[in-house]
């Protein structure tokens, strides 16, 4: 199908039902989520199911091609599974749930976290989804905001001094972590050598041989994969 009749985010949201979104989230959608649209296939994992509101606004948008996989800890969400819609019951914490997951979905192209919105949830689902969504994947974590609201191990400064961090301060490390490569100066001469000829390999992250961006928005930040070999530098 072609992705121009498909229709954007906020068309696909508002015309479809149940929708408890600001009006700023769909841009960030139609920025992230766009080339994937018209796909044959699309595999994505929304972890937060709900009522299954954001079901059929996500198939509008993606078109035919939309194979939704969700994770809620509410048993309830089991009801919503149908042709194309499966739904894993689990805690987004609970490693063991998420490996359970991954045993039972092929790799997604997409992963909203849009669940318990807790530092901790958000962490700990990173760290064990994050390496395996495709090489080419995005990773969307949606309502970050809530780290400043009560109830939601909320970061905060006391006479001065971050309290806690959490996903946000993790989040800002994984930022630091992408330029990793040239952490040591003297990798600025490496890079001036053909690939092919050097010696050895630098030791950075998976995080940062894996990821090509990051992008930061009100309410959200969002990863875009992609395998980023050792740089190349040119000097005229
Ligand atoms: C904001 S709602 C999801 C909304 C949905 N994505 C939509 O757009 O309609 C958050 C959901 O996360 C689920 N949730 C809360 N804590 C969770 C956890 N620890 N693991 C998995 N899901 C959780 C809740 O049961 C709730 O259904």
């Amino acid at each position: 199908m072609s992705s121009s009749i498909l229709p954007d985010a906020r068309t696909a949201f508002l015309n479809n039902g149940i929708c408890n979104k600001y009006d700023y989230y769909f841009p960030v959608y139609d920025r992230h989520f766009a080339r994937y649209k018209g796909r044959d296939e699309v595999v994505m994992l929304e972890i937060g199911v709900q009522k299954g509101g954001a079901i059929e606004p996500w198939r509008q948008f993606f078109g035919p091609g939309l194979r939704y996989y969700g994770m809620d800890i509410d048993p309830a969400c089991k009801a919503l599974e149908r042709d194309g819609v499966t739904i894993f019951i689990g805690d987004q914490q609970d490693r063991a749930a998420l490996a359970e997951v991954k045993r039972n979905m092929p790799r997604p192209d997409i992963i909203l976290d849009d669940g318990g919105h807790k530092s901790k949830q958000q962490v700990v689902s990173f760290e064990e989804l994050y390496p395996w969504l495709k090489d080419d994947g995005t990773y969307m974590v949606e309502d970050i905001q809530t780290a400043f609201w009560k109830g939601f191990e909320r970061t905060f400064l006391w006479k001065g001094r971050l309290y806690f961090d959490g996903f946000l301060g993790y989040a800002h490390r994984l930022g630091r972590q992408l330029t990793e490569y040239h952490w040591d100066i003297r990798n600025r001469y490496r890079y001036l050598e053909p690939r092919e000829t050097r010696q050895g390999t630098v030791p950075v992250s998976d995080f940062c041989k894996s990821t090509f961006a990051m992008t930061w928005h009100d309410s959200f930040v969002v990863f875009e994969k992609r395998p980023m070999p050792e740089p190349m530098r040119w000097e005229g």
